[in-house]
């Protein structure tokens, strides 16, 4: 009696901090209830806010319990909404939501800008978005997050993982994984385990009961859930027991006695007091009874649950394999999200890369004591971070909700260009000087070039290049010039440059090598029409050729365009979905070919009835860069298709390939097989694709002869023949997937008045290497993709730009050979902070670094807001059978080879 006495006493007082201790045999149950609100998707992120029981109201909603009652949680997940929230409110809100956090009672789960998906989102661009959200917090509530939340994602990344835990994480939780895997790890009590994502990062998992994140069947009480069935007198009692039944059942596929449960779906909690009274009643009614229930159900959050559980001393399994493809049915694999929306992808991808160089460049000047607009970098970084939602970049959103991504994204980068532009004015000691990007498509022309050169004026292309210690080597730049005029172009000193032109149809592309000079940031190229006849630049001839579809194009491989018809069934292709009926076919009839050969570049050209291909080769190296201009697929039949690239190599492989994981480490994949797991793939072809968002690799036994394709945006892909490799381009689709989206994924552009499926151009670039010796070789060539140099064009005769101190000039000390380390900088909280990234891109080879004198250097976790060493002791550690390496202990001044260091540098 006197037991039960005390527990009641407790409950009354603190709900339950001693109870645990006290009663050793109770079943512990933490609630959470948690914001899932989508940053975009059935509706754009604006409606989602302001809408009747929308976001805004959600946020109200559940504050105003919070403060009335010390027992409630609430962990919120998206800062992009909470943001948008907070400025609204007054200061007396102000002061009372910052109470809530000191007080626990508010925790922020992951703390991102949003839930970024995991399958197709470049690595820089997950780190960024984390950043946002975890500076807002600092920022505002010196606050750091310490759960990651991806409990929506279709599929898990080795990134993630990895990320999660050097963002100062101590566990994160996921909710869906392959439902074979699921059934096999709740036998094995094995839904919580610890993933080591490489030999020095793990990361404790939690997988959510039954997959996702809602609160147990029966108790959802929220007012948007139309089956909401309220509690009564009379069926207390039976809902209590229902409820407890839930949990023992639970609690038989984890270990320990403490459990976790969340409370919410999507948009739920507009009228949090009548949510939380519902589940008072029932969970008032459990506690009051422990000899009855031997349970205790608490409101929580993850951080207290994941305390809890890291003091009951249990031993976990351990795992090292990603999660990928998810499936929810045996013939339901979400793999056909990796392509869709080609364009949008490619749009982000792009975007995002000139962002990092910006960044950069920005502070520089900033550095410099140049005037800088911060709220620019801030735009564009909110307007990139959205785009990383898990049903942003994936492209699983309607279509007006993509549009409204790309107008988002679209006005942010015009600003940060105009940005770009008064600097090069500034730099220049000129004013009122565009300086503008052009774009290459298919047919369209660079008005900033074709322009001037018509009026016989001088272009001046100036190049901005962030790249570090490449000095000497050579890249090429390509540019679409008019077909009518002869140029010349001139490099800096006025010397002529040598240059060749191919011209397909009326499109003349004018090719220039480089030779890169990393002593400065701005470069710049003089282009004019040639009057003289000097000019050093040549046009190349044409030459027929023929191609078939075993044609080995430069003798070195054959490239097929095939396509997946889409099974008609209620389980078809859709926007998540790909399910082909069978094999590829050959997509299109051959009809024309020509190659040109010249000194520089060496180039064929073939058309079939679907699609045009250029190949180029630079110095007849094996290396090659494919561009496919995909036209609009037919689908008039009624017939979904899905178009895929197909690189066929010698290449004994025998079923193993790899991918890398958001653009980061290889993984290694096995066809119809999963490491950690006895899985059986039923669907051949859909279960056996891979998100690759950088690269796919395939090579033989030992190594030296290897074939990868890189690519310049996110798609799916796979190795599903010996020797080739395969990935999707498009898909063109007449039903949808029943996953939640219900509209058709049929992106269209109106040509001519007829509406017809977008058209797009994709890059590929081809490498045949031996990866034994030349273990570096891939990611040179990532290297060099990301760090594309940005041309802006003007008009004008000449120009100067003043040089830009750099006081990170010499950070990165020089190798012996290539180097391969990226700089990260942008502006930090304090008007003299920068927030400084080092990554080594080598997959083998140190970074050595020389901290500038004048400057303050404090290493911290990724995302910059904690000091490692901080997190290094603070963190939580677990227990697991994985075996202990020995590892070499990097010191300060060295970044290991595919390792990230972060610091905040103070001026
Ligand atoms: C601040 O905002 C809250 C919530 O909107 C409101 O209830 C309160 O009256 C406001 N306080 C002041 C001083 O304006
Ligand atoms: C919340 O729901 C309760 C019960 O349905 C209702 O009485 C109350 O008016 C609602 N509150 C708001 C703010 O809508
Ligand atoms: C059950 O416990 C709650 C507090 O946890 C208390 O307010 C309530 O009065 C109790 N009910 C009964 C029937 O004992
Ligand atoms: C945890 O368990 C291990 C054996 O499983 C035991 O050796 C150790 O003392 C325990 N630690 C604590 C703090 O209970
Ligand atoms: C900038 O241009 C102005 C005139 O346009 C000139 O007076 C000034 O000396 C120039 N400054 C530099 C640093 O070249
Ligand atoms: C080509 O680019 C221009 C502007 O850069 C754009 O307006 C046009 O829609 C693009 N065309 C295609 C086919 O993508
Ligand atoms: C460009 O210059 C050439 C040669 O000087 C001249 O023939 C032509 O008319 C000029 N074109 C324009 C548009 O000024
Ligand atoms: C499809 O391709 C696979 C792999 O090449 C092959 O084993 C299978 O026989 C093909 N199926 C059909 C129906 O052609």
């Amino acid at each position: 009696m006197l037991l039960i006495f005390i527990l009641i006493f407790n409950i009354q007082c603190n709900y339950l901090g001693q109870v645990s201790q006290i009663r050793s045999d109770l079943i512990r149950v933490y609630l959470f209830p948690h914001s899932h609100d989508d940053v975009g998707w059935i509706k754009t992120i604006n409606e989602y806010y302001f809408d009747y029981h929308g976001v805004q109201q959600i946020i109200n909603s559940y504050i105003e319990e919070l403060i009335k009652d010390k027992s409630k949680h609430f962990s919120q997940v998206e800062v992009a909404y909470f943001k948008m929230w907070w400025n609204e409110q007054n200061n007396t809100m102000k002061d009372n939501v910052k109470q809530l956090i000191q007080n626990q009672q508010l925790e922020f789960l992951s703390g991102g800008w949003c839930m970024n998906d995991e399958a197709t989102t470049y690595y820089e661009d997950i780190i960024d978005q984390m950043t946002l959200g975890h500076k807002f917090l600092l920022e505002n509530f010196n606050y750091v997050p310490s759960i990651g939340w991806q409990i929506d994602t279709f599929g898990h990344s080795n990134t993630q993982a990895l990320f999660s835990n050097m963002m100062g994480f101590n566990a994160w939780f996921l909710g869906r994984i392959d439902h074979q895997e699921r059934l096999e790890r709740e036998k094995k009590k094995e839904l919580e385990f610890v993933i080591h994502s490489d030999e020095e990062n793990s990361i404790f998992t939690h997988i959510n009961y039954y997959g996702f994140y809602s609160s147990p069947q029966g108790f959802d009480f929220d007012i948007s859930n139309p089956k909401r069935n309220y509690v009564s007198n009379e069926n207390l009692e039976q809902k209590s027991e229902g409820l407890d039944q839930y949990f023992k059942q639970q609690c038989k596929s984890y270990r320990g006695k403490i459990l976790a449960h969340t409370l919410g779906m999507d948009f739920e909690w507009s009228n949090a007091s009548s949510y939380f009274q519902q589940m008072d009643l029932i969970i008032n009614r459990i506690n009051n009874n422990s000899h009855k229930f031997n349970m205790i159900i608490e409101y929580g959050t993850p951080k207290q649950y994941i305390q809890a559980l890291n003091q009951q001393n249990v031993s976990y399994p351990f795992q090292k394999e990603d999660f990928f493809p998810y499936s929810d049915h045996p013939h339901e694999y979400w793999s056909g999200f990796f392509t869709s929306r080609p364009s949008f992808k490619g749009y982000v991808k792009r975007i995002g890369r000139y962002f990092q160089q910006v960044k950069r460049f920005y502070s520089l000047v900033q550095m410099n004591n140049i005037i800088c607009d911060e709220t620019i970098i801030q735009d564009l970084s909110e307007a990139l971070g959205t785009a990383q939602h898990h049903d942003a970049i994936t492209g699983t959103a309607k279509q007006y909700v993509i549009n409204d991504y790309f107008n988002l994204i679209h006005k942010a980068y015009i600003k940060m260009d105009n940005q770009i532009s008064s600097f090069l004015n500034y730099l220049s000691n000129t004013s009122e000087i565009l300086h503008s990007q052009c774009q290459f498509n298919e047919s369209d022309t660079c008005d900033s070039l074709f322009y001037p050169l018509s009026q016989n004026k001088t272009v001046i292309v100036t190049i901005i290049d962030t790249k570090i210690n490449n000095d000497g080597q050579q890249e090429y730049l390509k540019m679409l010039i008019p077909k009518n005029l002869n140029i010349k172009v001139d490099d800096e000193l006025g010397n002529p440059i040598k240059g060749e032109i191919i011209c397909i149809n009326d499109q003349c592309t004018l090719y220039i090598p480089r030779q890169i000079n990393n002593s400065k940031l701005l470069h710049y190229i003089k282009i004019m029409v040639d009057f003289d006849n000097n000019s050093k630049i040549i046009r190349l001839d044409p030459k027929l050729i023929e191609i078939k579809k075993d044609t080995k194009i430069f003798d070195k491989f054959i490239l097929n365009y095939k396509v997946y018809l889409s099974n008609s069934s209620s389980l078809s292709s859709g926007a998540y979905i790909f399910r082909p009926i069978g094999n590829a076919t050959d997509y299109g009839d051959y009809l024309s070919a020509i190659q040109f050969s010249g000194q520089i570049i060496q180039q064929i050209y073939f058309e079939k009835t679907t699609l045009k291909v250029w190949i180029s080769r630079f110095d007849n190296q094996d290396i090659f860069y494919i561009d496919t201009f995909l036209d609009s697929i037919d689908i008039s039949d009624q017939q979904g298709r899905e178009i895929i690239l197909q690189i066929h190599t010698d290449i004994i492989n025998d079923n193993i390939f790899f991918t890398n994981s958001n653009g980061f480490k290889f993984q290694k994949r096995r066809l119809n097989h999963r490491e950690s797991q006895n899985i059986k793939i039923k669907e051949k072809i859909a279960g056996n694709y891979f998100p690759i968002n950088g690269a796919i690799m395939i090579m033989n036994k030992d190594g030296n002869s290897a074939c990868a394709v890189l690519n310049d945006r996110a798609q799916g892909g796979s190795s599903l023949i010996q020797g080739v490799i395969e990935l999707m381009l498009q898909r063109r689709l007449v039903r949808d997937d029943n996953k939640g989206l219900f509209e058709i994924l049929d992106e269209q552009e109106i040509i001519k008045g007829k509406k017809l499926g977008i058209r797009q151009m994709i890059s590929h670039t081809v490498i045949f290497y031996n990866h034994e010796q030349q273990t570096n070789l891939l990611r040179e060539f990532q290297y060099q993709q990301d760090l594309q140099p940005l041309l802006y064009f003007s008009t004008q005769p000449s120009i100067r730009y003043s040089v830009l101190q750099d006081l990170f000039q010499e950070f990165l000390i020089k190798q012996s050979d290539i180097n391969l380390s990226k700089l990260y900088i942008e502006p930090w909280l304090q008007k003299n902070q920068y927030l400084v990234r080092v990554h080594n891109m080598r997959e083998e080879g140190i970074q050595k670094l020389k901290f500038p004198k004048e400057l303050t250097f404090q290493e911290t976790t990724l995302t910059g807001n904690q000091e490692l060493k901080v997190w290094e002791h603070n963190r939580l550690k677990w227990s697991d059978k994985y075996p202990k390496e020995q590892n070499y202990q990097y010191k300060y001044d060295e970044v290991g080879p595919m390792r990230i260091k972060t610091w905040i540098v103070t001026i």
